[in-house]
């Protein structure tokens, strides 16, 4: 049997004192910490994900400004809205929810945001940061997960962990933590050879490549702590994440459910980079 990693537990207090920074934030100078948050085109799963970041703000007392532009944006439409965004002082943090509509170049779009308003950790100087070890605006949903593993106790210090997946997003910032906190890091892809047996040696397992339950008790060391991002749906069309849940937690020390773990703490992550974003000006 294994812990459950109460994901929603904890973000819930990690907002309860992100929203004590905010207050002080708005008290010091006399306006709300501001995030703003485009979406572009009509992705129901996007919209989903941007009304709760938005609510999530409402909750923390950030500000949101929120722009929801039609499928047809073109690309200098939405730069110039990002130039705006940039110049505003009232908005300390800038979001553009991925991913785009095919004809925009996401890349050369969030280009415009500098890194001192980019919450979500993507721009080349803030991932540059990161892989030299320095503190600054963290992926959140890495970011959240090394959050989990601190809130129990978990040290990465000299253990094996392994990453299933290498996405700019996950995959190679959550690598990059582990390293920074002293793990012995291996990431897995679907080019990696052997690995289930890789996947087995692993004490810290944190598995990022959108497959319904693709990791099965087999893959899993006894005792090892297993972190699943996944959001997928199961052959019923229910929630479930990249992990057998149901099997894995027989074997592992430590895991997170989905829904209830990772998801929770990513928007936390952001709102937390958002308050650091404002009292860093
Ligand atoms: N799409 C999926 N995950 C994310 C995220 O963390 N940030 C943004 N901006 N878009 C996403």
């Amino acid at each position: 049997m294994s812990v459950r990693i109460d994901g929603k537990e904890l973000a819930a207090k990690l907002r309860a004192d992100i929203r004590e920074e905010a207050e002080q934030y708005a008290r010091q100078h006399g306006k709300q910490v501001g995030l703003a948050v485009v979406l572009v085109g009509e992705d129901p799963a996007s919209q989903v994900y941007v009304r709760n970041k938005i609510k999530a703000c409402e909750e923390t007392g950030i500000r949101s400004y929120s722009y929801h532009l039609p499928a047809e944006t073109r690309q200098e439409q939405l730069e110039e809205l990002l130039d705006g965004l940039v110049a505003d002082k009232n908005v300390h943090g800038i979001l553009v929810q991925l991913p785009l509509p095919k004809h925009l170049d996401a890349e050369r779009a969030l280009k415009h945001i500098p890194s001192e308003k980019d919450v979500d950790g993507f721009c080349a100087e803030n991932v540059g940061n990161l892989a030299m070890g320095r503190a600054a605006l963290v992926a959140c949903t890495p970011h959240g997960v090394m959050k989990m593993l601190e809130a129990y106790g978990i040290d990465p210090r000299g253990k094996r962990a392994v990453v299933l997946g290498r996405s700019n997003i996950v995959g190679k910032p959550m690598a990059m933590l582990l390293l920074n906190a002293d793990a012995t890091v291996t990431v897995c892809h679907s080019k990696t050879k052997d690995l289930a047996k890789v996947c087995a040696e692993a004490d810290i397992l944190v598995v990022a490549i959108g497959r319904a339950k693709f990791v099965t008790a087999d893959m899993v060391k006894e005792g090892a702590v297993v972190i699943d991002v996944g959001m997928d749906r199961d052959e019923n069309g229910k929630l479930c994440g990249d992990v057998d849940y149901e099997a894995v937690k027989e074997k592992a020390a430590y895991i997170t459910p989905v829904p209830g773990g990772v998801g929770p703490m990513t928007i936390t992550m952001l709102l937390y980079n958002t308050v650091l974003a404002a009292k860093r000006g």
